[in-house]
């Protein structure tokens, strides 16, 4: 379990079975079985068994050019089985708005965070969190900052700019991580919203949870602070870990988690965050559309599968190690990875790494700001690992 991260409790299944679903109208049996045939095929069959979910021929989604994706940091193992049974379980559930749904998520997460329902707010994607919390940061009106690391995961600042919010970028420090004093010192009475990736997109560095704590505390509580977790449930580092908790403490926090990457549904849009209850609600009435069936019920479910959790976190964290071990012996630059991607120095433009890696049908990260020649790779399947370790010697020009 990382450090700090709320205990996954064991829960009940809550896939439909029977009860109130029976009376709904029922899949002829011809289109369940086409549906379930869809949706299984890829699965290899030891990841519908009870056998371990993740397994060396866990299929890999490919781009239509039939490139390796290692540039979105997506999970390719997912969904895990039970969210891929629930999914197709939830076509029965199609024609109603998913509002009872909703609220069963919200009840689950509260009692794996511990926290108030009124605490949780379900969003599609935590991506439409962070823009919520951009609209909120722009309603006092025009003049407002938000204040945020270079660089980090851009969907908050741009949105951010969008609504009239501008950014006050503050550069990360030589451990190429969030330079928290740094931050606090730019904060001003301009200052509307502040932004801690934490683990940080693109740079895989995560800050220790006392000195976050500490940073948080220090904020005027009239300025908003948002702590983007997308990437915690792959920390091993020690004092690593989620602030969530704080969020009974603390009026002016948001806490944004997402099923997009240990739980592998990037395409099913879940996410949530987590505030005090007058501050959640003040987001919620922000919420410009709502989740779908499919990926409530994939969600929930994945929330319960334990095995798929615990193995794919070990499987992403050995090849990450393993991605971490190579560029040791290639003599690169990284950092200490915490997210389920690597952050290295290509020694060269980014956009020559790039193609040479393109040549060879893998697609990594693009350019980030301040880092023109570091290079952002997702761990993929182990098979699409040991395919990007044979091709980066070449790709750096350096000798294996
Ligand atoms: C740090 C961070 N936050 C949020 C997101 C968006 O996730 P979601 O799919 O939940 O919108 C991403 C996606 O890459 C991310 O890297």
């Amino acid at each position: 379990m990382p450090a700090g991260s709320a205990p996954l409790p064991p829960q009940p299944s809550t896939l439909p079975t029977g009860g109130a679903a029976e009376s709904l109208p029922r899949l002829s049996r011809r289109s369940a079985l086409l549906g379930a045939a869809a949706l299984l095929a890829p699965l290899a069959t030891s990841r519908v068994s009870a056998a371990p979910a993740v397994t060396a021929e866990a299929p890999a989604p490919r781009h239509p050019s039939g490139q390796i994706r290692l540039d979105s940091n997506e999970n390719p193992y997912g969904p895990s089985p039970a969210a891929r049974r629930a999914i197709l379980a939830s076509a029965v559930e199609a024609p109603r708005y998913a509002d009872d749904a909703t609220q069963e998520l919200i009840t689950k997460l509260a009692a794996l965070q511990h926290l108030e329902r009124t605490q949780i707010v379900v969003g599609s994607g935590s991506a439409e969190l962070l823009n919520m919390a951009a609209l909120l940061a722009s309603l006092p009106g025009p003049g407002g900052e938000l204040v945020a690391a270079q660089p980090t995961f851009e969907q908050l600042p741009q949105f951010a700019q969008a609504v009239g919010v501008a950014t006050r970028w503050v550069p990360l420090d030589a451990g190429h991580a969030h330079d928290l004093p740094a931050m606090r010192a730019a904060v001003t009475d301009r200052t509307r919203l502040v932004y801690v990736c934490n683990p940080n997109n693109p740079t895989a560095t995560a800050v220790r949870r006392d000195a976050l704590e500490a940073f948080i505390r220090s904020v005027p509580t009239s300025v908003l602070v948002l702590v983007d977790e997308a990437y915690i449930d792959l920390v091993d580092a020690d004092g690593v870990g989620s602030v969530a908790a704080l969020t009974k403490e603390c009026p002016h926090l948001i806490v944004l988690r997402t099923f997009s990457k240990i739980h592998g549904l990037a395409g099913m849009r879940v996410g949530y965050g987590m505030a005090a209850p007058a501050l959640a609600q003040r987001l919620r009435d922000l919420q410009m559309t709502y989740p779908n069936i499919a990926g409530l019920r994939a969600a929930m479910a994945s929330l319960d599968d334990h095995v798929f959790y615990w193995d794919t976190r070990r499987a992403l964290l050995a090849d990450r190690q393993r991605v971490e071990a190579a560029l040791d012996r290639l003599g690169c630059a990284h950092t200490r990875s915490q997210g389920n991607f690597v952050f290295f120095d290509a020694s060269m433009p980014v956009a020559d790494f790039n193609r040479a890696m393109l040549a060879h049908g893998l697609r990594v990260g693009r350019p980030f700001a301040r880092y023109e020649h570091w290079s952002r790779v997702t761990i993929g399947t182990h098979a699409e690992v040991d395919r990007f370790l044979d091709v980066l010697p070449g790709a750096l020009g350096r000798k294996a």
